[in-house]
């Protein structure tokens, strides 16, 4: 089949309020506008970067290169470096934030900060928190986990677990309005064979909830009776039929089913901290019918006749949705298409999300192309999108399995991940120093996060392979490494024997922070550009940047901690730098912040 075709990506929708801390925000407004006034005619992208070497600034506009080029387009001819003179001709000169300027001969611009200006900043977030940016509020919806009913949730569903998950938490921290959202397939066909093995293996289900502790047992061994013998199978068909009609039996039997099936993900969720809301598929039947007779009245002539089936090609798609099957019933693509549907124009989203593996890519833009064709949204003003993940591989790079060769439960996978937390907390002794309940608030937060952290920290649209191993080393970028350094973080102020209240007083009788050791500036540079991966990260919805934010930042703080004393003793005298144990407090902050968007239990003591 041909792939459909891809929307193009608007942003406009992310409206920035408040830039927060954000620097790279307030220096985008800065030379947009000089641009502007340089170049009232041109529309060019602004492109502005960090400096990865500190001879060139802390921040540079590479604009000038793609004007010279536009504007030779239309005929003007004028080096780079001329651009970046005009441009920067433009710059305010007396700004709060900017030290100096300057112009390379190619036309790339350097920017320097006010090393006052970040004394400020960092004083100011040390006094009243720290700042994300604010959008303006606006509804979004995001579809992510999404297991299916009596198979159980394998690790593709984790990944969009972890991933969705974390997207509603950056969504929600920056203001938008977030609906979270389970399409868990408890609908279809499969339910007809479920239901009659049901009847058979627990007659007395309707008065006494049966401990179906295997579903996926329970699951195989109805697929095989399909399989094999007709009679049953004719029988399963029945079933759906009557439960798709609503008879009170049939509903009852498959509620029975979808419970033993909740209760076991509900127990996923619990343990990962996520919270969700179900619209099944099974929300969608009386829609689905309602759906197909108005695209009938609406759109006549767009499903068409095709071996019994009724299908439809939205515009650009070379593979078509089957809207109704050839006994009537409906598909995966009918409920997707009455979920579009009910969610742009009943729950009135501004955006819809859904976090699905890389291989339903086709079908879901498919889906959002019929939507399009059917009038639902225009592209310009709504944001309907497939945020695509890869597969989830062993250490053999192979698919994802247990030694035996089968599908590796969830649960399962937790418990082992538990189990090795456990143990590797236990070879650094820490049960010698911590509590039981201390122990054990590591002990989950360790395995959770590393899980978590493994997932997020690579690029999502990249297959990723799954090692304990390499997830629990405490060297590396890994989720234990920095709750390590977290925890140090916290200990050092909880250890300095000085009291909130001092803190505060300290702060309250300055106005900046005197950050003068090249390891304290490149610290605070860091802290502050927390905004700025947020603003990015809201972008391509891709969190392995902030992943990598967080981890330099701790890797800073280590360098920082190993050249500057934050309580200096020399002798019987004692000297406590209050403006570093600030800066410590502010690092702590800003770590935990970055956890509790990518779901990590923080503890303050490991
Ligand atoms: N239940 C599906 C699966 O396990 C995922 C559903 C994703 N969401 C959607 N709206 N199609 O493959």
């Amino acid at each position: 089949g041909g792939a459909a075709p891809k929307q193009a990506r608007k942003y406009d929708y992310v409206v920035v309020e408040d830039y927060g801390s954000s620097i790279l925000g307030r220096l985008s407004d800065l030379f947009r506008k000089a641009i502007k006034e340089a170049f009232p005619s041109l529309d060019v992208a602004l492109l502005m970067a960090e400096t990865s070497n500190p001879t060139f600034g802390d921040y540079q506009c590479n604009s000038a290169m793609p004007i010279a080029a536009k504007l030779k387009a239309t005929g003007v001819s004028k080096r780079p470096g001329d651009v970046a003179k005009e441009i920067f001709a433009k710059i305010p000169s007396n700004t709060e934030f900017l030290e100096k300027v300057e112009v390379m001969p190619a036309g790339f611009i350097n920017i320097f900060l006010k090393k006052d200006y970040i004394k400020k900043q960092i004083w100011s977030i040390a006094k009243k928190g720290l700042e994300l940016p604010k959008i303006s509020k606006r509804r979004v919806l995001v579809d992510f986990s999404s297991p299916n009913i009596a198979k159980e949730m394998h690790v593709g569903h984790l990944r969009s677990t972890i991933i969705g998950d974390s997207i509603c938490r950056l969504l929600e921290a920056v203001g938008f309005d977030v609906l979270r959202v389970n399409h868990i397939g408890d609908w279809g066909t499969q339910f007809g064979m479920l239901i009659a093995h049901l009847y058979d293996r627990y007659p007395d289900f309707e008065t006494k909830l049966p401990e179906i502790s295997d579903l996926q047992a329970f699951y195989k061994e109805s697929k095989k009776r399909f399989d094999e013998d007709e009679v049953f199978k004719k029988r399963a068909y029945e079933c759906v039929v009557k439960l798709q009609s609503y008879e009170p039996n049939f509903v009852k039997a498959w509620e029975t089913i979808c419970d033993v099936s909740k209760k076991y993900n509900q127990y996923v969720y619990d343990r990962l901290d996520i919270k969700i809301e179900d619209f099944g598929e099974s929300f969608y039947q009386d829609k689905m019918l309602n759906l197909v007779d108005s695209i009938k009245k609406t759109h006549p002539g767009v499903l068409r006749e095709d071996e019994g089936r009724q299908i439809m090609f939205p515009t650009g798609c070379e593979v078509p949705l089957t809207v109704v099957k050839s006994d009537g019933g409906f598909t995966y693509d009918t409920s997707d298409l009455a979920a579009l549907n009910y969610r742009i124009n009943q729950l009135k989203v501004d955006w819809a999300i859904y976090v699905v593996d890389a291989g339903q890519s086709l079908h879901l833009e498919t889906v959002y192309a019929a939507g399009r064709d059917f009038g639902w949204y225009d592209e310009s003003v709504k944001r309907v999108e497939h945020v695509a993940f890869g597969l989830v591989l062993g250490e053999d790079r192979k698919k994802f399995k247990t030694r035996s060769g089968e599908t590796v439960r969830l649960l399962d996978l937790l418990d082992e991940g538990v189990k090795r937390a456990e143990k590797s907390l236990q070879e650094k002794g820490r049960h010698e120093v911590m509590n039981k309940e201390e122990l054990e608030a590591a002990r989950d937060a360790v395995a959770y996060g590393c899980i978590k952290y493994a997932d997020l920290s690579h690029t999502r649209t990249q297959d990723y392979v799954f090692s304990f191993d390499r997830m629990l080393d405490d060297r590396g970028n890994t989720a234990v490494y920095l709750l390590y350094a977290y925890a140090r973080i916290r200990s050092i102020v909880r250890t300095s024997g000085v009291s909130e209240a001092e803190l505060s007083d300290y702060l309250n009788k300055t106005s900046v922070l005197p950050l003068d050791h090249p390891a304290e500036m490149n610290l605070a540079k860091q802290i502050l550009k927390l905004s700025d991966c947020v603003l990015q990260v809201l972008d391509s919805l891709m969190l392995h940047p902030l992943c990598d934010f967080v981890y330099q930042l701790a890797t800073q703080f280590h360098d920082f901690y190993n050249e500057c004393y934050v309580i200096d003793k020399r002798g019987d005298k004692t000297e406590i730098h209050f403006h570093r144990l600030a800066l410590c407090d502010v690092t702590a902050n800003t770590m935990a912040t970055c956890f509790k968007i990518l779901g990590i239990r923080e503890v303050s003591k490991m």
